[in-house]
């Protein structure tokens, strides 16, 4: 039985899996492909991935090309209650999932797909994997392989692969062309403002923000920054992405001179303490922080929670840390992933790439099961090109096609 169920809310969250839809060709044209050879026809998926519109249409994909499907999210606060309740009242889908939960029951929510001993799963940032590890008796449930979808969670499974721990095949989503090039890049760009801005109300322009991780997520950010007027300054620890951020034309500078001089801070690094104890009493009266990295690692909120004589509520996901020399500190979601905690996440045109990705990945893996080992594997170019077809083809879009003369002249035949 799935866990929530609420009709009122169930309309709200139908009405918003509604809108997506008309927003994410590739996927819908995909889903039909999937649908008519019943590509999952008798198998269990069990999914860990933000739990909003396209996450639900995603996973009504894949109920209708045979599969049951068991969801939960991946974060407590990008939960959408709505949503949730709205795939719950789905045929052959049941949802584990709802907003704000503690962490205890954020795990057993995770738990609980896993019960269903999924013969495929989608992971996101890796909590599904970390449980599946966690649990002994696992080794016997046959599990077929899995998508991983974040840079974060790609990391992880690297881990374990090199340790040999890794039990079962997956496949790398994120680091598909069609994925972090338009997904980190421009769906981080645009969300992660969207909701800053919705949140804050203040303006960007003539400020200065302060991007830390000049990555695929950070790239983005910088580059909305710059768009709408702000004056950005980029923080790395690698000496090329740095490079390529001042040619970019951002200024580039250690996150100890860049906090004194900053209106946002926003981290998209995949690591921890990036903004910590040393740069708070650095920071200027009001300054916003965000986090746009998977986890809410990125700002030490414990030690700027330790630092300040109070903290408060200000508006709707932001709290204030007042600290002992008069300044306050705005946090933003409480440092969770800016653009889903306190957001609607990516665009759902990025998203229909995303996840065309995730299915067509679980095919792969179903239809590979005999060869595929205990690794991590890329999305094979031709399921990465043929996404971007499908795209191209859905924005009306045409391009040039190489003739025999000119495929003879690259390839040196
Ligand atoms: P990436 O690997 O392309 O970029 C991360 C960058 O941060 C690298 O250039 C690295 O050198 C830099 N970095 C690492 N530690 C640093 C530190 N202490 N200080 C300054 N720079 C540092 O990774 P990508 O794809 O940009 O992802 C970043 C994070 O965002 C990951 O946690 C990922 O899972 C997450 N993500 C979040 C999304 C969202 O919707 N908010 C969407 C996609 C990814």
């Amino acid at each position: 039985m799935s866990i929530v169920k609420n009709i009122k809310l169930a309309d709200h969250g139908k009405q918003k899996i509604e809108w997506v839809k008309n927003f994410m060709p590739a996927l819908t044209r995909i889903g039909e492909e999937l649908a008519e050879t019943q590509a999952f026809a008798g198998l269990k998926i069990g999914m860990s991935i933000h739990m909003e519109a396209k996450t639900a249409y995603l996973a009504t994909i894949l109920r209708n090309a045979g599969a049951e499907v068991f969801a939960t999210g991946c974060n407590p606060l990008s939960t959408q209650d709505d949503v949730a309740s709205a795939l719950a009242t789905e045929k052959n889908i049941e949802v584990y999932a709802i907003h704000d939960v503690e962490e205890a029951t954020y795990w057993g929510h995770i738990n609980a797909v896993l019960d269903h001993h999924p013969d495929l799963i989608i992971d996101d940032g890796g909590d599904l994997m970390e449980s599946y590890l966690k649990r002994p008796e696992a080794e016997h449930w046959h599990i077929i392989g899995g998508c991983e979808e974040t840079t974060t969670g790609i990391h992880r499974l690297k881990q374990l692969e090199h340790k040999g721990k890794l039990p079962f095949p997956m496949v790398d989503v994120n680091d598909a062309n069609c994925k972090h090039l338009f997904d980190n890049r421009y769906g981080t760009g645009q969300s992660a403002w969207d909701a800053i801005m919705h949140n804050t109300n203040v303006l960007v322009a003539g400020k200065v923000v302060v991007v830390a991780g000049y990555g695929w997520c950070g790239r983005g950010i910088a580059m909305r920054a710059k768009g709408m007027g702000a004056k950005v300054i980029v923080c790395e620890v690698n000496p090329v992405k740095a490079l390529e951020a001042i040619m970019d034309g951002y200024k580039v500078m250690p996150m100890a001179k860049a906090a004194e001089l900053a209106d946002f801070i926003i981290t998209a690094t995949g690591c921890k303490d990036v903004v910590d104890y040393s740069k708070f009493y650095k920071m200027r009266n009001n300054v916003f922080l965000a986090n746009a990295g998977h986890f809410n690692v990125e700002i030490n909120l414990e030690q700027l929670a330790q630092m300040s004589k109070s903290v408060s509520g200000r508006r709707d996901n932001i709290t204030g840390y007042q600290l002992e020399n008069g300044r306050t500190i705005n946090v933003l979601a409480e440092g969770r992933l800016v653009n889903l905690a306190s957001g609607n996440g990516h665009p759902a045109e990025i998203m229909d790439m995303s996840f065309s990705l995730q299915a067509l990945g679980l095919e792969y893996l179903l239809n590979h099961r005999d060869e595929l080992e205990k690794k991590v594997y890329d999305v094979p170019k031709d399921i990465d090109d043929y996404v971007a077809w499908v795209k191209l083809e859905a924005l009306d879009a045409e391009i040039d096609y190489l003739t025999p003369d000119q495929l003879a002249y690259l390839s040196n035949d």
